[in-house]
């Protein structure tokens, strides 16, 4: 459904009922990632999925896409939708975002979900990284960009074992337009460290990695859990950096069980 929000228009998936889950989707990815994960979650929760700004069906607007911003469109949302409190979870940067709704809203914090992400900012590796991927979109266009990138959301056995997924997540990377994978990498180089964040959350929480992503390995993952007062590690066997479409089963049953236990 349409959800009007800070004058802009977004698409947001709204379904379920019980303790409100809000999930961010990440980069450059859109609502549709979490479509395998509804029918189990919507037994448990109102399951609540937007696209972000830029991404899907949404707005997208020339800027805006700071972490900070993108945390102020989702309180916006959660505002027009009547939801005070909420779960929240993000994967990878919308874990980014979730942690900046944390930083500047954090009343509205019920419980908190990590996904393949990171609370730290960029290393001067990963920058350097960013930087390189931002002269590529600018310069050779964003379908050569995410030619490269989009591979790396799967682990090597899900690119093996289901190649259509791939071409899934390429599909919809390729409604986001140049000047949005450009606004989210500058977003992203600019987002602070908002690791002296987690020891003061004391929700309950769940950290959740695939067993083999490269982006945001599970050391990363096992860190966050620890430096968190009521945190649970979930690690999904066979899934990369986006176990919602590469592991939907054992995903959902970890969110699922995670609200069950909780809310
Ligand atoms: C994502 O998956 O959202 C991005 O790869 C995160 C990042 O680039 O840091």
């Amino acid at each position: 459904m349409r959800v009007a929000a800070r004058g802009f228009s977004f698409e947001v998936e709204d379904h379920g009922s019980g303790a409100p889950l809000l999930l961010l989707h990440g980069f450059p990815l859109s609502s549709a990632i979490w479509d395998p994960l509804r029918p189990a979650l919507t037994e448990v929760t109102r399951l609540v999925t937007p696209d972000l700004r830029g991404f899907g069906e949404s707005d997208k607007p020339a800027d805006g896409y700071g972490m900070t911003e993108l945390a102020e469109d989702v309180t916006a949302l959660a505002d027009a939708l009547g939801l005070e409190r909420f779960i929240l979870g993000g994967h990878s940067m919308g874990g980014y975002v979730a942690l900046r709704l944390v930083a500047v809203a954090r009343e509205r914090l019920a419980g908190l979900i990590l996904i393949d992400t990171r609370a730290d900012a960029d290393t001067a590796e990963a920058a350097s990284r960013r930087t390189a991927a931002l002269a590529t979109i600018e310069h050779d266009g964003g379908a050569r960009y995410l030619d490269g990138f989009v591979p790396n959301l799967l682990s090597p056995s899900t690119r093996d074992r289901a190649p259509r997924l791939l071409a899934e997540l390429r599909a919809i990377a390729a409604a986001v337009p140049d000047h949005v994978l450009a606004g989210c990498q500058r977003g992203m180089l600019g987002r602070p460290d908002s690791s002296e964040l987690l020891p003061r959350l004391d929700v309950p929480a769940l950290v959740l990695v695939g067993a083999e992503d490269a982006i945001t390995p599970p050391d990363v993952a096992r860190a966050t859990a620890a430096a968190l007062p009521q945190a649970t590690l979930a690690v999904i066997p066979g899934a990369g950096h986006t176990p919602s479409v590469e592991r939907p089963i054992p995903t959902a049953e970890a969110l699922a069980g995670f609200v069950r236990r909780h809310f």
